[in-house]
């Protein structure tokens, strides 16, 4: 009886971890839990057939979020991690009630590690339009610190420019510097910038770029690292890591054509998608 049971919480302990973003943003979250989870399994779900999300109501980023985790639980998942800012600002907590799995999102993790980033207490958001109205990033910060002082910006063209892997483009460099100048306005310049969408570490070097020619000194904080970070440490406790000891395989599904995603994310990950399937939702 005992080995039977040990058997089956092995058999669920390799089961893969869910991960989905509305595009090739949540690629970024993948790329460091691949690095910090190696003998993982995961599925990675892209709904790039309804990217952006960022510009919907609530109610549809809802829908939508749980639509992606139910496809991710068809296929067996033990956790899911919402690699979308804007999702887990809508959706974490329904998410969280309506599955019997360990559900992750992005947010607080990069909130507490811009907490510990400031030293002037000033921390600057860009995100999608529904992330930032949603106020999820000033409740996270402000209930590590209710000091801290909260300035944000939407940035919604910023998304489809990662889209198309303009990284490099003048176009996003263009974009950035309009965008980013509104922190040049605000009464306490921040030292810290939160990368508050998932695709936006895919043009660091154009924000960065814009930062330095605005004369802004600022610490860019993504979701990436700290998210994996999370992720390993809530499984470890949970007794949910796979005993695996060979590398994890991860296999890509996305809701539109297949070869543009697997293109941008083989221009900034550390291991090209491979084999990317298209799926629809039923
Ligand atoms: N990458 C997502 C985020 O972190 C969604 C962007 C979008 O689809 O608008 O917010």
């Amino acid at each position: 009886m005992f080995a039977a049971q040990e058997e089956l919480k092995a058999r669920f302990m390799d089961e893969p971890i869910g991960v989905f973003d509305s595009g090739v943003g949540g690629l970024t979250v993948l790329d460091a839990i691949q690095k910090a989870l190696p003998n993982e399994s995961i599925v990675y779900l892209g709904d790039t057939a309804r990217v952006p999300y960022g510009n919907r109501t609530p109610e549809t980023i809802v829908r939508y979020a749980l639509e992606c985790a139910q496809v991710l639980v068809e296929r067996g998942v033990k956790a899911i991690v919402i690699a979308c800012n804007t999702a887990s600002a809508h959706a974490l907590d329904v998410l969280q009630c309506e599955l019997n799995i360990p559900v992750f999102g992005v947010i607080d993790p990069v909130s507490r590690e811009a907490a510990r980033t400031t030293r002037n207490g000033a921390i600057g958001l860009i995100g999608t339009r529904a992330t930032v109205s949603s106020g999820a990033y000033a409740r996270a910060l402000h209930a590590i610190d209710p000091e801290i002082v909260v300035s944000a910006k939407a940035c919604p063209l910023f998304v489809n420019l990662a889209e198309e892997a303009w990284a490099d483009h003048e176009v996003t460099y263009e974009v950035a510097l309009e965008y980013l100048a509104y922190f040049k306005t605000v009464s306490q310049t921040p030292d810290t910038l939160i990368l508050g969408c998932t695709h936006y570490p895919i043009l660091k070097r154009a924000i960065r770029r814009a930062l330095d020619t605005l004369g802004l000194e600022m610490t860019l904080c993504d979701c990436a690292d700290a998210t994996a970070q999370v992720l390993h440490d809530e499984l470890a406790q949970r007794g949910l890591l796979s005993l695996r000891k060979t590398p994890g395989e991860t296999h890509y599904f996305v809701t539109d054509a297949p070869a543009p995603f697997a293109a941008v994310g083989a221009s900034f990950m550390s291991q090209a998608p491979k084999d990317v399937q298209h799926i629809d939702f039923v």
